[in-house]
């Protein structure tokens, strides 16, 4: 089989790495790929987002399989480019998509299917409406820019003052860009995050082991919010009872909807929720994996990656096939200095071979590129310090051993990954 994924982040070297280890699979191509995916996979100069330069690569290369990693290529009709062409592709149509591609379809489609969801006040497309209507809602309130904003879209926002000028920056400066002309605003919900996230042909479907996602720059959930920190996964994060609440409450209305609104998904879908005191709410969808979800997800496949994905392609998903290593797993990022805000790139990585030595250690590269014999950084969130352990504790204890064998100028990164759970335990609750 020959595999073509497209993106370049950690989520994708995750894909790589375990596509290349499934049977039968004969050689992988990454478009645009980074400095680590090309150890291990044929990188092709590609944007991610361009459709026609995609289909270009897939012409010259005639993949069996194609897998769709980020949500830009997804919401521009990749999929939908490379089916009428009859390339076999993991990924939503361009309309499924825009359950991420845009938050008012979403919080329409979770209400037209009664799936439990924030509140919404109204959805808005002149600032003048939206300012009125802070006049009749509770605080905090969170607005939402409606379109892709690259994580910066959503604000919660504690008066009428920070609200208005959120407003203000979003659609009367653009500073969102297209994605910020129309905005929502809904309910604020308050409880603990979690990433479920699901793989479905249309008809059937399997859920990946539950993750948790670090969004705030630094230790103790502060600063910034990113494209996320670092990640866990382990059995203990969902309950069996949770997990049943949210199939029958979230997942069975949800592809239920899909298939009523004619909405063709053969894909990732990515629930965020809210465990809120009233059960589970919905967040926001993503038609994709999350990042650095993934990192910590696939360290624990104990499954033929390649054929699990040719599977949904072909729309004949054997949930069955998904089998994981128990126990937990961890993803530690470690991003360049100033990120989420400025920084710089092209310092060079030193101690990545010490670091990938440590038993059940994976090192997921990012924001990195090869630069002669050098691996440098060139973005913000540059590498995924993966481990699996028999327990959470021990898959931090050897991600952050690893971590603390590498080293960029600036480089930075949370101590506090996986911490949250250990803690609730000890306060008992
Ligand atoms: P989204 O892009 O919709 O996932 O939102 C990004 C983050 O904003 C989520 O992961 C939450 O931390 C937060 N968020 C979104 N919607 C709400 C809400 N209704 N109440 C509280 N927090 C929210
Ligand atoms: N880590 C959150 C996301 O991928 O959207």
């Amino acid at each position: 089989m020959k595999v073509l994924v497209i993106g370049g982040g950690g989520r994708e070297h995750a894909l790589v790495w375990k596509l290349r280890q499934s049977a039968g699979v004969e050689k992988v191509w990454c478009a645009p790929g980074n400095g680590g995916i090309s150890g291990e996979a044929e990188c092709v100069a590609a944007d991610a987002g361009d459709v026609s330069a995609l289909v270009a690569v897939a012409e010259h290369i005639s993949p069996d399989l194609t897998v769709i990693g980020p949500e830009l290529p997804l919401v521009n009709g990749l999929t939908d480019a490379f089916r009428q062409r009859k390339y076999a592709v993991v990924g939503p149509s361009q309309q499924a998509a825009q359950l991420e591609g845009s938050k008012i379809f979403a919080k329409e489609f979770l209400q037209r299917h009664n799936i439990p969801t924030a509140a919404m006040y109204g959805s808005y497309d002149s600032p003048g409406a939206a300012y009125s209507a802070l006049c009749s809602v509770d605080w905090p309130v969170v607005i939402k820019a409606d379109g892709l904003c690259a994580g910066k879209g959503v604000f919660l926002a504690d008066d009428p003052d920070a609200a208005t000028g959120f407003i203000e920056r979003v659609m009367e400066k653009d500073e969102l860009g297209a994605g910020g002309r129309r905005i929502l605003l809904e309910e604020t919900l308050e409880g603990d995050e979690l990433s479920f996230i699901l793989l479905t042909d249309g008809e059937r479907s399997a859920s990946l082991v539950p993750t948790r996602d670090h969004k705030r720059a630094f230790d103790n959930n502060e600063g910034p919010n990113t494209g996320g920190m670092g990640a866990y996964s382990s059995d203990e994060l969902l309950p069996e009872a949770l997990r049943q609440t949210i199939q029958t409450t979230i997942v069975e209305p949800t592809l239920r909807g899909l298939a009523k609104d004619g909405l063709r998904y053969q894909g990732f879908l990515y629930v965020g929720l809210m465990l809120t005191k009233q059960g589970p709410k919905v967040l926001e969808f993503n038609c994709r994996l999350g990042d650095p979800e993934t990192q910590a997800i696939a360290a624990r496949m104990d499954f033929r990656l390649a054929e699990v994905l040719a599977d949904v392609a072909a729309e004949r998903l054997e949930p069955a096939k998904l089998k994981w290593k128990r126990g937990a797993s961890a993803c530690v990022v470690l991003a360049s200095g100033g990120y989420p805000g400025k920084f710089e790139s092209g310092k060079e990585i030193k101690g990545l071979a010490e670091a990938g030595q440590i038993p059940d250690v994976k090192v997921l590269h990012a924001g990195t590129r090869r630069k002669g014999d050098a691996i440098v950084t060139s973005g913000g969130r540059v590498l995924g310090v993966t481990a699996t352990g028999d327990s959470l504790a021990m898959a931090l204890q050897k991600s952050y051993q690893a971590a603390g064998k590498i080293h960029f100028d600036g480089m930075h990164y949370r101590k506090d990954i996986g911490r949250h759970p250990l803690q609730s335990t000890a306060a008992g609750d």
